[in-house]
Order: structure tokens, then C-alpha cells, then sequence
């Protein structure tokens, strides 16, 4: 089969398209043809030799988030059968080898796509609607009627947290360029905010709950609109614990979390329900073949990708 391997850690021309075998299915695994797999900011962290590096050796195929086609399954993996549609986030943040032809995924990280949603849409959901349902749920405890700041509205997480924030009916005011502002609005964000040319901090009035996807600067600033009380999630690992941001919650009396995503198949369930249903949507605003993985990393690196890049092996 083929893959895209990472020969040292570098920019986006170090990948190299390789021939390997196909894996074999240990016990409560699945071989799976990989039809597509999401990119994230984490894997362009990790080619660099940061983000989860550290979990690599080389050479190394990058790539968390799986949709394809079940051909095998290992000893005692009974959920699903060959030739089942499957998607999930695979043994991160431990490599899961996504960007090739085929994968060893594990049967509990994974569960059914929808027959209503392609491939590509569902290769690219994983990581993102964990990641928004984590931090909405499991550390805000978002509820109906709260007010809620999401920052990078339009981006990967962003997008899919709108729509989480939008079905449990709190009130939802995104930060993003003006050309994205009627997109957000479609979603269903009361409040558009352009970060090139507004202090969101001078333009809101206070909220129950921030997603930070950027960190630094606008990690600090948005706790000045949290109301006492408050929580702040924090995504960018790389400014986790961040002193100043601390000191600052303290004296406010705010609580901030940073969270690291997690595989679960039965929330990937969830998911696809509401996927299956049209509660939320992914939306995919490029994909690439395999031999074009430099050209994905770049188009993300771009840091203005609305929505999600995915490839197809
Ligand atoms: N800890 C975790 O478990 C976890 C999980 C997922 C993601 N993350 C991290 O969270 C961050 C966001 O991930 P993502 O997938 O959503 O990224 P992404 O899709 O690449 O984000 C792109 C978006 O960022 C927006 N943006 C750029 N600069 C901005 C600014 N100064 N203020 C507000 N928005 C800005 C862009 O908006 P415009 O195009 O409208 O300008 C674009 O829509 C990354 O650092 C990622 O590594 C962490």
C-alpha cells in the first residue's frame, strides 16, 4: 500500500510517498481501507517536531482521523463486519498511521457513518466534534440560555462547536474575518466579531463560557468578558498552564481548563446521530489526494481554512 511518511521532521515537502505492506489486525483491532483522513493543526505541529512528536519514531506516517471501509477484523472485534462504513480518532495521541491506504484502527474508538454522509465529510469530523463536545459538555457543562464566546468560529472546532452551542440554545458570539461573518450567521451565531479590527473585549457583554482556540493574547483578553464564575477552555496545548493567564483567572475569579482530546467510540455514536440528522454539519472546504499531502499541510498552515481539509489515500 501506499503512504505518505515523514523521513525526519520538517516543513510540508519532507513527506515522501512510500510503498509498505498493509497491516495485519491484532485482537480488537480492524484493517480498514482508509477512503479519508482529516488533517488538523496537530498534524502540521507533529511533521514540524512539535505537538505530539514526542509520542513518534521515525520514519513516521502523521494522521489521526479515520473514515473507510472495514476488510478484517481482529480476534474477538465483533461490533462491527468487513465491509462497514466506520469513522473515529485513532489511538491519538499515540500515531494511528492515518495517512496511507490502509489502518489498524481499535473497534471501541470507532463507530458507524451514517449512509447519509460521504466520505469525506465523515474522515473529517473526528477530532473536531470530539474536541467541541468535550469542551461544551464534559468541562463547560454548556446550557440552554447561557451566553457563550467562540473564537475561530469558522475553523475546524469552531464550526462544529457553533452548531453544539446553536442545538443546546445559548447564545452564541463568534470571533472571525467579515467574509466569514454571513457563513457564522448561517450556523447560528447571534454575533459576529472581525478580530482583524474589533476588541471583542470592548464589544461584548459578559459571557458564561469561552472556547479559546488561539491562546497568548486572546486567551488573556477573553477572560475580561467571563462573569465571575465563569470557565475559559483552552485548546493550544502548546500554552497550557500559562502563567499570566492563571494569575489573571484568579484575581477575576474564573475558572480555565485546557483540555486534550480524547478517542471514544461511543461519542462518535452521538455524533453520527446528529450528523445522520442534520444537526451538524462538516463542512470539508478542500481535499487532496495522497501524493498531494505537502499541498493539504499548506493550504491548513494557511490558518484560514473554514472548516476542514481531509485526504484521500
Ligand atoms: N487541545 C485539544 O484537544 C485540541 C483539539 C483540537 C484543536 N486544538 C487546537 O485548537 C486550535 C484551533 O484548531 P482548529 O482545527 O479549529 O484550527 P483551524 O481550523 O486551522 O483554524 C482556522 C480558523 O482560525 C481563524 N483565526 C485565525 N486567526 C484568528 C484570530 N486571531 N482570532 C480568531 N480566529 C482566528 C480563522 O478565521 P478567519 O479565516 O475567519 O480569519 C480560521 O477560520 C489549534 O491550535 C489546534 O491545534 C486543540
Amino acid at each position: 500500500m501506499q503512504a505518505a511518511t515523514l523521513p525526519q521532521f520538517g516543513d510540508a515537502n519532507t513527506f515522501e510517498i512510500t510503498e509498505i505492506p498493509i497491516p495485519r489486525p491484532a485482537a480488537g483491532q480492524l484493517l480498514v481501507k482508509v477512503k479519508a483522513a482529516g488533517i488538523n493543526p496537530v498534524d502540521y505541529k507533529t511533521r514540524a517536531g512539535k505537538g505530539q512528536a514526542q509520542y513518534f519514531t521515525l520514519p513516521a506516517i502523521l494522521g489521526w482521523d479515520i473514515a473507510g471501509q472495514i476488510v478484517d477484523t481482529g480476534q474477538g472485534a465483533h461490533k462491527f463486519s468487513p465491509g462497514d462504513r466506520v469513522f473515529g480518532l485513532s489511538h491519538f495521541p499515540n500515531p494511528a498511521n492515518a495517512y496511507a491506504q490502509f489502518a489498524i484502527v481499535e473497534e471501541e474508538e470507532f463507530a458507524r457513518v451514517p449512509d447519509n454522509i460521504t466520505d469525506d465529510v465523515a474522515g473529517a469530523a473526528p477530532l473536531v466534534t470530539l474536541t467541541a463536545w468535550e469542551a461544551l459538555y464534559d468541562h463547560a457543562q454548556l446550557q440552554p440560555g447561557q451566553r457563550i464566546l467562540i473564537h475561530a468560529a469558522a475553523g475546524g472546532v469552531g464550526h462544529i462547536a457553533v452548531q453544539l452551542a446553536r442545538n443546546t440554545e445559548t447564545y452564541i458570539i463568534g470571533t472571525a474575518s467579515a467574509q466569514n461573518h454571513a457563513y457564522l450567521k448561517e450556523l447560528g451565531v447571534n454575533e459576529s466579531i472581525d478580530y482583524h479590527d474589533q476588541h471583542f473585549e470592548k464589544n461584548i457583554a459578559p459571557v458564561d463560557v469561552v472556547l479559546d482556540a488561539m491562546g497568548g493574547e486572546t486567551a488573556l483578553r477573553s477572560l475580561d468578558v467571563l462573569k465571575p464564575g465563569g470557565i475559559m477552555v483552552s485548546l493550544p496545548s502548546m500554552f497550557k498552564n500559562d502563567p499570566a493567564v492563571l494569575a489573571k483567572a484568579k484575581e477575576k475569579g474564573v475558572r480555565v481548563v485546557w483540555m486534550s482530546v480524547r478517542p471514544s467510540g461511543g461519542r462518535m455514536e452521538q455524533v453520527a446521530s446528529l450528523m445522520a440528522s442534520g444537526k451538524l454539519q462538516i463542512k470539508v472546504d478542500a481535499s487532496f489526494p495522497l501524493r498531494e499531502v505537502a499541498k493539504a499541510h499548506q493550504a491548513l498552515e494557511t490558518h484560514h481554512i473554514n472548516g476542514k481539509v481531509v485526504l484521500i489515500p
